[in-house]
This record gives C-alpha cells, sequence and structure tokens, in this order.
C-alpha cells in the first residue's frame, strides 16, 4: 500500500488573498489502492477503512497549514454513495472551509478509479466529509493555530462576521470523535 502524505510536499495554502481557492486535483492528502486486508464479507472495501483515512487526510492538511499537533475532535455524518472495490486507488482531496483560533475545519473528498476492462478507467465519487481538528498543547489542551500575521495574511478577509464559536453545519449534524 502506498500512502503519499503530502507532508513534505510544497504547502497547499487553500486561501490566497483572503479567497479560497480550488482543491488541488493533482495533490490529494492521501493516495493509495485497496488491499484483501480492507475487505468486508462481501469484498468491498469497509467503511470504517475510507473513515480512518479520512481522518488521516484531514490531518494532512491541517499540518500543510500549520505545524502545531492536533487532535480530530468532530467530523459531521458521512454517507457512502458508491462502494469502493479491491485494488481501487482511492484520492483524499482535501481543502480547508475554515480557519477559526484554534480549530480548522477540513472537506475531505474521497474518490475511487476503478480499472476497467481494456484499460479504460472509471472515477466514482465514495463520499466527502467535513472534520474540525484542533490544535492542542503538550497538555492537550487548545492553542492558538496561527501567528497574527499569518493570521491576517491568509484569513482575514474571511473572519469578518464569524464570531460564532463553531460553524454550525457541523453542531447540527455531527458525529463526536472523543
Ligand atoms: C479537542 C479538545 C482538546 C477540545 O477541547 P474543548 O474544551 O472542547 O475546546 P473548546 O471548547 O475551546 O473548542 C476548541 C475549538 O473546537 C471547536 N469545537 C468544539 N466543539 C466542536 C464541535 N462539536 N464541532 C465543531 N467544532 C467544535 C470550537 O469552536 C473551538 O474552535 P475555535 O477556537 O477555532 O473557535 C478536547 O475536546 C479533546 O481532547 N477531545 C478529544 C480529541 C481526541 O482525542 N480525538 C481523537 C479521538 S480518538
Amino acid at each position: 500500500m502506498t500512502i503519499s502524505s503530502g507532508l513534505n510536499c510544497k504547502p497547499a495554502i487553500n486561501f490566497k488573498h483572503g479567497r479560497k481557492v480550488k482543491m488541488d486535483r493533482n495533490n490529494p492528502a492521501i493516495r493509495l489502492i485497496m488491499m484483501p486486508k480492507d475487505t468486508n464479507a462481501r469484498g468491498t472495501i469497509f467503511g470504517g477503512v475510507i473513515l480512518s483515512y479520512i481522518d488521516q487526510a484531514a490531518a494532512v492538511e491541517a499540518h500543510r497549514q500549520s505545524n502545531k499537533n492536533f487532535v480530530t475532535k468532530a467530523m459531521n455524518a458521512v454517507e457512502f454513495v458508491a462502494p469502493v472495490h479491491l485494488g481501487d486507488v482511492v484520492s483524499f482531496y482535501t481543502r480547508i472551509l475554515r480557519i477559526g483560533e484554534t480549530s480548522l475545519t477540513v472537506r475531505v473528498d474521497v474518490e475511487a478509479e476503478r480499472a476497467q476492462v481494456e484499460g479504460q478507467k472509471q472515477l466514482v465519487k465514495v463520499t466527502q466529509a467535513e472534520v474540525v481538528c484542533v490544535a492542542v498543547n503538550q497538555q492537550g489542551r487548545p492553542i492558538p493555530i496561527l501567528d497574527e500575521a499569518r493570521k491576517n495574511r491568509l484569513v482575514g478577509p474571511l473572519r469578518k462576521g464569524k464570531s460564532s464559536k463553531t460553524p454550525p453545519k457541523l453542531r447540527k449534524n455531527q458525529s463526536q470523535k472523543n
């Protein structure tokens, strides 16, 4: 199984001059091939395996943005719209939805590339998720993510009017990962 974490790559900044930029389709946080150990009794891939990689992909994106230590605080409800098959190449694309004081909300899009007969490939959307990662200190308490200069440069305009502590979407429809 190959995992390309992207940690050593050029940081994929999803904000430019305070505006969101599109997800980088050439630079997933993780891309890997599904192996027999990842399958359920039907021979397709366990949902829990994909959830675990979603969590890891969000962590990779959080580390692209800041060198703090992050823990997962919450993940929204995840709906699988298509199965993942043995041998599929699965990509986990990430982008930042929100940078708060101590938390980052990361959107993760999961796509499977299926090998088809006669060499054709099929791209299938599997699922998507929103993950809240909180930066913590050695004691496990939340700490600010960005220094003021970087915060102003990256997210200054976006922060206007966003005073609520938590993204409402996640508060309403969350499944906490504690
Ligand atoms: C992460 C943890 C340190 C946060 O502590 P806390 O006392 O809840 O922290 P706060 O209430 O100050 O919230 C911290 C940030 O998370 C956000 N947050 C808290 N609960 C949230 C939720 N349910 N949904 C979305 N965001 C949430 C807050 O808005 C805040 O973000 P901001 O500072 O950017 O505005 C603590 O809950 C913890 O240790 N959880 C376990 C994490 C873990 O082990 N994860 C792996 C599970 S195996």
